[in-house]
């Protein structure tokens, strides 16, 4: 089970006990608008769901690596990557409301993008948003993320309708280690 530290944030794997704040930071109608697979309202048992199918020992299932990103030991965000194709991942995130505009965003997709290429020995990594949510697209750019010029249609649940999502990708090759992210792997 791997866990990063990267300056005042740390990722740890998603646990079976992180239900019920999950579902107070999750229950966001601007988290539902800006994501795929997030409903509005969500309930307890959506993030019951969502902490069984991740947490204890679930951790890389599916190829699935999903952290509760903590700051003085609360959660504040979500951020993952998924295997989409071998060597390649997908990364995602987001931030709880009262978290916003202070870097944790762009210190946890940084963290699980060095993740990726450090401890999954990623080829490549990708990530989309919807481009009517351009502050995470600057969020990715700072990340080191280029445009790829395509732009696709992705399904959002929250917002029950096809959105048009801009596409991002960082190669092996434009990739640069952040120091101060810290991966370790420990027992649990
Ligand atoms: C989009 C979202 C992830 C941004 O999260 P965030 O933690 O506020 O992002 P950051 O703080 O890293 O960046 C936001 C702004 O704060 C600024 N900022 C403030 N303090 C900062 C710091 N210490 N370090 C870096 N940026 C900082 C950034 O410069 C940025 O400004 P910009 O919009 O002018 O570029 C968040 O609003 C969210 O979760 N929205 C709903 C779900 C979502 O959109 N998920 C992403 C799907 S692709």
């Amino acid at each position: 089970m791997d866990k990063i530290r990267a300056s005042e944030l740390f990722l740890r794997p998603v646990r079976i006990d992180d239900a019920a704040q999950f579902a107070f930071l999750c229950n966001d109608p601007a988290i539902a608008r800006n994501t795929a697979r997030i409903p509005h309202p969500y309930m307890r048992a959506d993030a019951e769901k969502f902490v069984a199918r991740r947490g204890a020992g679930m951790f890389g299932g599916d190829g699935e690596f999903v952290f509760a990103v903590c700051r003085n030991d609360e959660i504040v965000a979500c951020a993952g990557a998924t295997r989409t194709s071998p060597g390649v991942f997908e990364i995602g995130y987001w931030v709880g409301a009262d978290y916003r505009g202070r870097g944790v965003a762009t210190g946890a997709a940084s963290a699980v993008t060095q993740f990726a290429f450090v401890r999954l020995s990623a080829t490549s990594v990708t990530a989309g948003f919807f481009a009517d949510n351009p502050t995470s697209g600057r969020v990715l750019e700072r990340v080191g993320f280029k445009p790829t010029g395509e732009t696709i249609l992705m399904h959002s649940v929250g917002r029950g309708e096809e959105v048009e999502t801009v596409r991002l990708s960082l190669p092996r090759a434009d990739f640069r280690l952040r120091p101060e992210i810290v991966i370790t792997a420990s027992e649990s």
